[in-house]
């Protein structure tokens, strides 16, 4: 008999938790891993996306003077291989906090605006919900207009089906230089996620009422793909008439693909459509010009109806799957249960309902009509993100974090060359292999060693004796099995990109739960109550193994030692002992989460956790090759800064402000002015620098 999953007490444990204290910074050396130079990447396959390689290969931009096109050019340096990268003010404290949080701050260098809030429709006719406390848009309206919880975002350039069918032609990519002439950087698709919007914000009251407020709620979270369009000032809008502008939530059909697609493990006696995708986090491009969207906490979508009553598994695996991906009656809260039996987990009918969930899900964002796809060789965890690497010989690499304390790094490689594969109609992501990354203990407490990617797959012994003998059975339930295999237990996994010479940069947001079990200390994760959260490089130096390189220690750039500190193993693991920052603690932030690599050598990390100092979330963004790092923009009240995404030209940054005043109009108004009443609406900033006149004055570029 299966043990039955006991009632526990609704947690909504989404935006952050971490106290925020008083304090600055200093950057970490991280000299020792850039003399790494073994590698079986390539440095033209550092696939951030097309885009990102197209400009990789660019040379200095012209410089930007009134009346020229939106391409600013390069955004902090006019040649970037030389000096600092990082030629901009960086925002001061004082300057972030100056508007009290009701707004974003930015850089006196650059200047942004407000675009696809919350609401926006995405069709003719359909009318826009501004904010209005007294109304919320109806279940019909929200399916077409923008989403919520606006996080992973990817910006592809109108004409690169063209230059990828141009490339499909000569079987290689074009020189960087040529791309970067053929991509446009004035219209694209944008896809964004909508990972979450709490009850209280997007129903204007605790819990859904009937199903009409689970389908508004259901249609506020998931994935938008819009066209977008600047003009020659710069000012970005969507295409309403666009027919490539689309919907998708957690009711869109869609398709499985890979080897669990036809598993026993998806079928419900319900028979029901596989249908939808939820708690869409980060995300990542595909060389092919697709996209991935990651699906994280889907187990909060599901309980028993009122949280009441039992559930259990239909055996001994699925219990224990069902505890080890934290499911409980109440969920997150939503109670979508209450009112749609697929999302209730007491009802027999819907008993592998949760397993469709928990994949990354590739999306054509040229191609309205094609149902997501739920590549399932990539293992199902709590995705936070996806970054690809195309390797030497045409192959894929993809990086992987699974977004919970004490979770697992993971890494997906295909089979065989994606370009191969795409020419035999085959995904490069439906066939390879799913390794769990494993630190060394070398003994030396450096900041630096070694790892071993473990591949997960029935006939290790390990994994069959932990009952999960088919590969079905292993990617279905990959935490059970990276588990088997002693995989290293991280400070919460979430997104990881690809640096320029093809090492990957994990953010490891915080973890102060050591001591209930959630991880131990190691020399990878050397902090007991890591609150404010690391960054770690890794570079492969084969399919199974790997360097690792500590880049940055967020603790460390707070501008006072922290007060009691029980566990700082400042003697065993020096290089995570407190640093007095250079600059007494301006550049301070803490809690690292979305992160992009540049093809120029730039880090820009998104925050999501309390920020000291009063600050709020922020974007920062490193120089990789010193360490240097500045203040690029600050959010408004409990927001979270997320997605990072460039124009071709790379004079065209995309972010987002997430759950601004988690819903709060008392906190923040934004995108709104500030008036104490109007809901905040997550939404895009699409953040540019102003233009430089030729006496050195800034002037604004769109006015
Ligand atoms: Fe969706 Fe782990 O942040
Ligand atoms: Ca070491
Ligand atoms: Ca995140």
């Amino acid at each position: 008999m299966a043990a039955v999953m006991k009632p526990t007490e609704p947690t909504i444990d989404r935006s952050g938790d971490d106290s925020s204290e008083n304090i600055p910074t200093n950057p970490t050396d991280n000299s020792t891993f850039r003399e790494i130079v073994t590698s079986n990447l390539t440095r033209r396959g550092l696939m951030q996306g097309s885009m990102a390689v197209a400009a990789a290969g660019f040379l200095a931009p012209k410089p930007a003077h009134a009346g020229s096109n939106s391409a600013l050019g390069d955004w902090f340096s006019r040649r970037p291989r030389r000096g600092s990268l990082l030629d901009f003010r960086g925002l001061t404290i004082e300057a972030a906090t100056s508007q009290g949080g009701k707004t974003v701050t930015v850089s006196p260098d650059y200047e942004y605006d407000v675009l696809i809030p919350w609401g926006t429709p995405i069709k003719p006719g359909v009318p826009e919900y501004a904010g209005d406390p007294q109304t919320r848009p109806t279940a019909a309206e929200q399916e077409n207009q923008i989403g919520i919880g606006h996080d992973g975002m990817w910006f592809y350039p109108i004409n690169l089906p063209s230059l990828l069918r141009l490339e499909s032609r000569f079987r290689r990519e074009l020189p960087s230089w040529l791309r970067r002439f053929l991509l446009t950087s004035r219209s694209g698709v944008l896809a964004i996620n909508h990972e979450f919007g709490r009850n209280s914000h997007v129903l204007g009251k605790s819990g859904p009422e009937t199903l009409e407020d689970v389908r508004l709620s259901q249609a506020a979270h998931g994935v938008s793909c819009v066209e977008v369009k600047s003009n020659r000032r710069g000012k970005w809008k969507l295409r309403k008439r666009s027919g490539l502008n689309r919907r998708i939530t957690v009711n869109t059909p869609v398709e499985f693909s890979g080897p669990v697609a036809h598993s026993h493990l998806l079928q419900n006696t319900a028979a029901n459509e596989m249908r939808g995708t939820v708690n869409n986090c980060g995300s990542g491009p595909t060389p092919w010009g697709t996209y991935i969207t990651c699906e994280e906490n889907f187990n909060g979508y599901f309980g028993t109806p009122n949280g009441e009553g039992e559930f259990s598994g239909a055996n001994d695996l699925q219990t224990a799957a069902y505890a080890r991906y934290g499911f409980s009656t109440f969920g997150f809260g939503y109670f979508w249960q209450n009112h749609d039996p697929r999302f209730d987990l007491s009802n027999p009918d819907y008993a592998n309902e949760s397993n469709r969930f928990g994949w990354c899900v590739e999306i054509d964002p040229f191609n309205p009509h094609a149902k997501p796809v739920k590549r399932t060789a990539m293992g199902r965890f709590k995705h936070e993100a996806v970054a690809m690497s195309e390797l030497r010989d045409g192959r894929v690499a993809a990086y992987m974090g699974d977004d919970q304390r004490g979770d697992y790094i993971y890494k997906f490689e295909s089979k065989y060359p994606w370009r191969k594969a795409k020419a035999y109609g085959k995904s490069p992501l439906d066939e390879g292999k799913l390794y769990v990354g494993k630190f060394d203990d070398d003994g030396n407490a450096d900041g630096t060693g070694m790892g071993t990617w473990i591949e997960l797959t029935p006939t290790n012994p390990e994994i069959a004796a932990a009952g999960l003998t088919s590969i079905e059975l292993v990617l279905t339930y990959a935490r059970l099995a990276a588990d088997a295999v002693g995989a290293t237990k991280m400070d919460r996994p979430e997104w990881s990109t690809i640096g320029t010479s093809g090492q990957v940069f994990w953010t490891l947001t915080n973890n102060d739960r050591k001591d209930d079990g959630a991880g131990e200390v190691s020399e990878s994760n050397p902090i007991f109550e890591n609150s404010d959260g690391y960054i770690i490089e890794t570079k492969d130096t084969s399919s199974t193994r790997f360097k690792w390189n500590m880049f940055s220690i967020s603790r460390n750039t707070r501008g006072t030692e922290p007060e009691e500190d029980p566990q700082l193993l400042a003697e065993d693991l020096p290089y995570a002992a407190y640093t007095p920052p250079a600059d007494g603690g301006e550049n301070v932030f803490t809690d690292p989460d979305a992160a992009y690599a540049d093809p120029f050598g730039r880090l820009y990390i998104g925050t999501d956790g309390g920020q000291p100092d009063g600050l709020q979330d922020q974007l920062t963004v490193f120089d990789t090759r010193t360490g240097e790092y500045k203040r690029l923009l600050m959010g408004v009240n409990n927001d979270e800064i997320t997605g990072i995404t460039f124009t071709p030209d790379f004079g065209t940054l995309f972010t987002n402000t997430q759950h601004p005043g988690d819903g709060n109009p008392e906190l923040t108004n934004f995108p709104a002015a500030d008036d104490g009443v109007t809901i905040p609406r997550d939404c895009t900033l699409v953040v540019r620098r102003k233009y430089r006149s030729p006496m050195g004055l800034s002037l604004p570029a769109s006015r």
